[in-house]
């Protein structure tokens, strides 16, 4: 089969330009909560252009919004230089937005950004920023203007990306409050789209920056506003027209799963983490002239003018993560309680900390010597484990095994399969609490569980890929 269509994707890239910060408390305290990288985004994001370049089979780019950071015209002004490099290298480039790529200084749409900051060494003072509005000439030059059709109320646009390949790009109406996606209208005219497109026998894509599917139950129950809007309508849609895939982004989290509608058609969200997470990735999408899909994931081995000290990329950057802030703040709970509190603040909450050392430093020891073999009891799981299983279970630390699951939350494939020893003990825990919460009524943890589920169903998703079985990698037939 021949090569019909072949682009990157890449989403997430909350650019900020190094003019809107100095080194200090304030951008350090603003990048460990929002956990990415946004001090080496500059150099992040140009190592990737780098690698798109240097493909010359791959002509097509395009990035899904959350382009930069906090909507400051700095950051859009250097991002957009970054879109012109790619085009001068021959590519086209294709851009939506979300809701980090403005501000709303009224609340016009609850925008939860109201302005843009500069940050000091010791707070933070306003910088122009960029209106909803003024977004679509921005980026005209990127999307719009190479558009087959475009929506006139979202802005959302169609593109053809080779011989029988148009991609629908979606750009949310919502603000990411209380609504993300296409109104009545979007909706008439994405469907008009896509029969468009099967007309004239071109196969389709989808892209939109909130998840279609949530990546796990429990992101949906807590978080439905979070979801395209329109997601019911939108996944129904996708079935009813046999579109077979949807990109999206906005979760930050690498996973790809599958949606079966009512007449049977299924497609997949393919999520992609950010692309300044500690384990940022882009997609590369290849499409075949028989419709055969092929979805690759590509991480850095380096980073532009910044030296790892022979750390892999991954682990230069993973203190960043909330799991590697942990790994390296735990340490000093006992020996410096001080260091302790600086390492973790903006974080975790420092006032109570503070209050309550004692308390925590008793609580950090206690569980950070916690057997698995001790939750295999407590989950009533002991006899489900092979001899040999246990008597590891004896010499692990079950905290060890809590870090390797927090730290594949925003990867995916996360190691600990059905058979695994830390599945069947930290699967007999939840069980445990889900009887306990059966039985005293906890109004907190039922309010977390989704109906006709439970704690151990919602741990699975965590624990291991119980979804196509890889969130770096797919193939599908798009016919
Ligand atoms: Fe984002
Ligand atoms: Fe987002």
């Amino acid at each position: 089969m021949n090569k019909t269509a072949s682009f990157y994707l890449l989403t997430d890239c909350h650019y900020v330009s190094k003019t809107c910060w100095e080194d200090g408390e304030p951008i350090t305290r603003r990048e460990r909560g929002d956990q990415i990288v946004l001090k080496l985004s500059p150099e992040i994001l140009d190592s990737f252009i780098d690698k798109i370049i240097a493909d010359k089979e791959t002509d097509t780019v395009l990035f899904l919004g959350d382009n930069v950071n906090s909507g400051d015209m700095n950051s859009h002004y250097e991002f957009r230089e970054r879109l012109q490099k790619l085009a001068d290298a021959g590519k086209k480039v294709y851009v939506t937005v979300a809701t980090h790529d403005y501000c709303s200084p009224n609340g016009e749409d609850e925008c939860f950004q109201k302005g843009a900051v500069r940050y000091t060494a010791t707070g933070t003072e306003p910088i122009p920023f960029m209106l909803r509005s003024g977004l679509n000439e921005f980026y005209n030059d990127f999307g719009p203007k190479q558009a087959l059709s475009i929506d006139p109320e979202s802005g959302s646009y169609v593109v053809k990306i080779g011989d029988n390949l148009r991609l629908v790009a979606i750009i949310d109406n919502g603000n990411g409050r209380s609504h993300c996606g296409l109104f009545e209208e979007g909706i008439k005219w994405l469907s008009a789209q896509i029969d468009e497109a099967k007309a004239a026998g071109d196969y389709v894509l989808l892209a939109v920056h909130h998840p279609v599917i949530p990546p796990w139950e429990v992101y949906r129950h807590m978080a439905d506003f979070e979801v395209y809007g329109g997601y019911r309508q939108l996944s129904e849609l996708m079935c009813e027209k046999n579109v077979r895939a949807v990109f999206t982004g906005h979760t930050h989290v690498q996973n790809i799963r599958e949606f079966t509608g009512r007449n049977g058609n299924r497609f997949y969200d393919i999520a992609t983490i950010s692309l300044v997470n500690a384990a940022g990735k882009m997609r590369k999408v290849i499409v075949d002239d028989g419709g055969k899909c092929t979805v690759e994931s590509i991480g850095l081995d380096s980073i532009n003018g910044v030296d790892t000290c022979g750390k892999s990329v991954f682990d230069y950057l993973y203190s960043i993560n909330f799991t590697g802030l942990l790994e390296s703040a735990l340490p000093y709970v006992d020996s410096d309680y001080d260091k302790f509190l600086e390492m973790t603040e903006g974080f975790l909450p420092t006032d109570k900390l503070k209050k309550h050392k004692g308390l925590v430093r008793f609580a950090v020891n206690k569980i950070q010597k916690l057997k698995l073999s001790t939750l295999a009891r407590f989950g009533k799981t002991k006899k489900m484990l092979s001899k040999e299983q246990y008597a590891e279970s004896k010499n692990k630390k079950a905290f060890d095994g809590v870090l390797v699951v927090l730290s594949h939350i925003f990867r995916g494939n996360a190691p600990y399969t059905p058979e695994t020893a830390e599945n069947i003990v930290f699967g007999g825990v939840a069980k445990r609490l889900d009887r306990i919460v059966a039985k005293f009524r906890i109004e907190a943890l039922q309010k977390v569980i989704p109906p006709g589920s439970s704690l151990y169903e919602m741990l699975q998703d965590f624990l291991y890929n119980n979804r196509t079985g890889d969130d770096d990698f797919i193939e599908f037939d798009l016919k």
